[in-house]
């Protein structure tokens, strides 16, 4: 790897670049965006570099790799066209534990054929997590991979699953008790950017919304469970990043005027990020792979800045229980 000039890691609240000029409206610019000159899927990095770009990672900035590719063959190219798509999900899936996809249609030829792409993408962001942090090996999961091969733009969604909106990644069914989300996603379109917004620090956001959130009912998480709209107990922390994700997507002046600013992932781009504290949103782009990892919270070294330590410094408690 090369030199790690220029790498300057935006540190979040009071430090974002401030933009002193600004008209009414406009909302306050930030950089939350962080190069890194890393140009191979197992890369030799010195441990300075590697402490840098994790307290990055850590604080919920967007790691950046413009220059690490994932060439497909020509026979994969035929992927990146949104008829492989079973039209019910855009995205075609592979999940950790198993070897077909889902969400796609065609011959099984086809459909292995995909498999092996996926699973290929999925091998690589795996050896680029363990590279660059090897101390989150030991806490991390690798959970699915996805394709997503559909035009985000236009698409036609309720308010709640509209991913152009910022928001911080959720699941209403799925609780994860802390567990961190961790993402890496690669813009596999020859010719399109994938278009994000990226949004202020978590800790800014969360001080924001998070007086608007509820605790959980007496009863409420047993019943979710019991009915199986959660998959486990949903967690108080559960609970408020749920609600989190909703207030946000649902504040259309928020929307507007909150920091942010917008980025171009270039054809060939690669970055990581942790979803769950990073604000995002997709606002164009063709074709993306992307690969989520659960990460144990234990193995976050500046915890300060994860959303379950802001939540519980602003509510003044815990949000999961001592023993898990
Ligand atoms: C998201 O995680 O909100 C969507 C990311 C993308 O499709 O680029
Ligand atoms: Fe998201």
């Amino acid at each position: 790897m090369g030199s790690m000039q220029g790498f300057a890691p935006a540190t979040p609240s009071a430090h974002d670049h401030y933009s002193g000029k600004r008209s009414l409206g406009e909302p306050r610019a930030i950089d939350m965006v962080v190069p890194c000159p890393v140009r191979d899927w197992t890369p030799a990095v010195t441990s300075d570099e590697a402490a840098a770009m994790r307290s990055a990672l850590e604080r919920g900035n967007v790691l950046h790799f413009p220059g690490l590719d994932f060439p497909l063959d020509v026979r994969e190219q035929r992927f990146l066209d949104a008829r492989w798509s079973d039209g019910k999900t855009k995205n075609i899936n592979l999940r950790a534990t198993e070897t077909r996809v889902r969400g796609a249609v065609g011959q099984p030829a086809d459909l292995r054929d995909l498999a092996t792409l996926i699973e290929r993408y999925a091998g690589a962001a795996e050896r680029l997590v363990l590279a660059l942090f090897p101390d989150y090996g030991p806490h991390l999961k690798r959970a699915g991979t996805s394709l997503r091969p559909a035009e985000i733009a236009g698409r036609p969604v309720s308010w709640r699953k509209d991913d152009t909106r910022l928001h911080v990644d959720a699941f209403p069914s799925n609780p994860l008790h802390g567990q961190r989300l961790l993402r890496v996603f690669h813009n596999v379109d020859p010719d399109a950017p994938r278009v994000w917004r990226i949004g202020e620090p978590f800790a800014d956001f969360a001080e924001r919304f998070v007086p608007k959130t509820r605790g959980l009912l007496p009863g409420q998480s047993w019943l979710m469970h019991k009915l199986h709209i959660t998959k486990r107990l949903r967690s108080e922390y559960d609970h408020r990043m749920l609600q989190l994700h909703d207030l946000a997507k649902a504040d259309l002046v928020y929307q507007r005027t909150a920091p942010q600013q917008t980025f171009e992932f270039a054809p060939g781009a690669t970055w990581v990020v942790f979803s769950d504290q990073a604000l995002h949103a997709a606002m164009r782009g063709r074709a993306m792979m992307e690969q989520t990892f659960y990460l144990d919270p234990a193995a976050v070294a500046d915890r300060t800045h994860s959303p379950e330590a802001v939540l519980s410094r602003i509510l003044n408690r815990p949000m999961l229980p001592a023993q898990r």
